[in-house]
């Protein structure tokens, strides 16, 4: 029984009801040190004689369960423990008190693992044969393993997240979790305890038994902060903070705590023009910028649009059990000639919807969704107030549909009346079709 109790990872100390220490393993001995084995040994002694109470007392009278996060002064460092002691209790009554520690990095792995991680990005996974995406490729792997924080920007969907992640599987970081936060996605308030977490009490609706926040999730892994030009004013001078002293302090707590994170961060906002406007702040852009890596956008890297096409072509194939072996060459320069707002990820949906209507083995403009479809070459500038008009049309329509309602909606925002907007959709040759 006693080697059984010794491979646990978990460590396990039983005690009597004044709290003396009846029976440890192993692990209980590593964490909590020598002074576990002496014959005086005692909770109080080892966890501080405050706990100790708190322990006999719930635990040892009135036969609770006790689950509890506690920093202890252990040599030869301070330990970050989860305590979870219950009564042992026999047909006399309550005899003792069994508890198991666990430590927090244990925990940290498994809601790491148990979490939204499931997804291992590597570099290889970043397709793309032209000169930025190589660049992109070596860029990564030399800085993956320094714990200088990097800027990712890019335009929408040119995989800012996708570079993240491979950035951290890449590195030494990778032994560490990937916890990523999106600042735009969050309610401020919200964000400021999600990034820094909280003790017990700190606010009314705070949990109790406090809540650990996102940098000590990713404690000696990477921290992915996304759009970070949404995060709120006072959080951007909490972060840079952060950043400089490398240690964080809950809200409501009395002690920093020291945390060992990489730090990436993504945006597509203009941070420059955000500066200049008092949106951002200098200091914190500088401290964040200290790698930057820059994403191209789809349209300035057109060679890649074929592999990428293949490759979901292969995706979908699997997915929609289909057999799709070819694109047309009228397919390929439609895909060529488009401008590819939505980057990376509008392809995919692209190729997605024409592999949904694919009926033989290869893709053809038909297949096409129609923005993409009757694409009129939108790269090249115009001042000529008609073309500009039937491109404001057309994209207009583009977004509300032409639906009775769609068109209403488009003649709002057009700022004319439906009528007009009739007559010069027929002048302009613009079908009445689904956009
Ligand atoms: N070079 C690439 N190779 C393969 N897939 C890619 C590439 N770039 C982007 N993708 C895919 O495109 C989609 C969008 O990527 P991601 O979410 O990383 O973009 P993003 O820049 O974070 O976009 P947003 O600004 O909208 O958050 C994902 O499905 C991603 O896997
Ligand atoms: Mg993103």
């Amino acid at each position: 029984m006693k080697s059984i109790i010794d491979c646990l990872e978990e460590g396990l100390i039983t005690t009597d009801l004044n709290g003396k220490i009846m029976h440890y393993n192993k692990t209980a001995q590593k964490l909590l040190g020598e002074a576990i084995s002496s014959s005086n040994a005692s909770l109080g002694l080892l966890l501080g004689s405050k706990r100790a109470d708190e322990i006999i007392n719930i635990v040892g009278s009135k036969q609770k369960v006790l689950e509890k996060e506690m920093r202890i002064d252990a040599k030869p460092e301070r330990l970050h423990l989860m305590i979870h002691a219950r009564p042992i209790t026999t047909e006399k009554g309550v005899q003792g008190i069994a508890i198991a520690l666990n430590q927090f990095t244990k925990i940290r792995r498994l809601v790491n693992r148990y979490s939204s991680n499931e997804t291992n990005y590597t570099v290889e996974d970043i397709l793309g044969v032209s000169k930025p995406i190589r660049q992109l490729h070596e860029k990564i792997k030399s800085i993956a393993s320094s714990n200088s924080t990097v800027l990712i920007r890019g335009e929408s969907g040119t995989g800012k997240e996708l570079v993240a992640r491979a950035i951290h599987n890449y590195g030494a970081w990778s032994q560490g979790p990937f916890v990523a936060i999106n600042c735009s996605a969050i309610p401020e308030s919200l964000l400021e305890s999600e990034l820094f977490g909280y003790e017990d009490g700190a606010f009314t609706g705070a949990r109790k038994g406090g809540k650990m926040g996102k940098f000590e999730l990713a404690d000696k892994g990477t921290l992915f902060l996304d759009e970070i030009g949404d995060m709120a004013q006072f959080l951007q001078v909490k972060l840079l903070r952060v950043l400089q002293e490398r240690r964080i302090e809950r809200i409501g707590g009395l002690y920093p705590i020291p945390v060992d994170v990489r730090v990436i961060a993504a945006t597509n906002r203009d941070l420059e023009k955000m500066i200049a406007q008092g949106e951002f702040r200098e200091d914190l852009y500088y401290r964040i910028n200290v790698i930057p890596i820059n994403i191209a956008p789809l349209r300035e890297r057109k060679e890649d649009i074929d592999v990428l096409c293949r490759y979901f072509i292969d995706e979908y194939n699997q997915q929609l059990n289909k057999d799709v072996k070819y694109m047309t060459e009228g397919f390929g320069k439609k895909l060529c000639e488009y401008s590819w707002p939505g980057n990376v990820r509008e392809l995919q949906n692209a190729i997605e919807y024409a592999m949904n209507l694919a009926a033989g083995d290869f893709l053809d403009v038909e297949q096409l969704p129609v923005g993409i479809r009757e694409v009129e070459d939108e790269d090249t500038v115009s001042f000529n107030l008609e073309v500009l008009e039937r491109r404001a049309i057309r994209r207009c329509l583009q977004q509300y549909g032409t639906t009775v309602e769609g068109k209403q909606k488009a003649a709002e925002e057009l700022g004319i009346g439906i009528a007009t907007l009739y007559r010069k959709m027929k002048r302009y040759g613009i079908k009445d079709v689904e956009a």
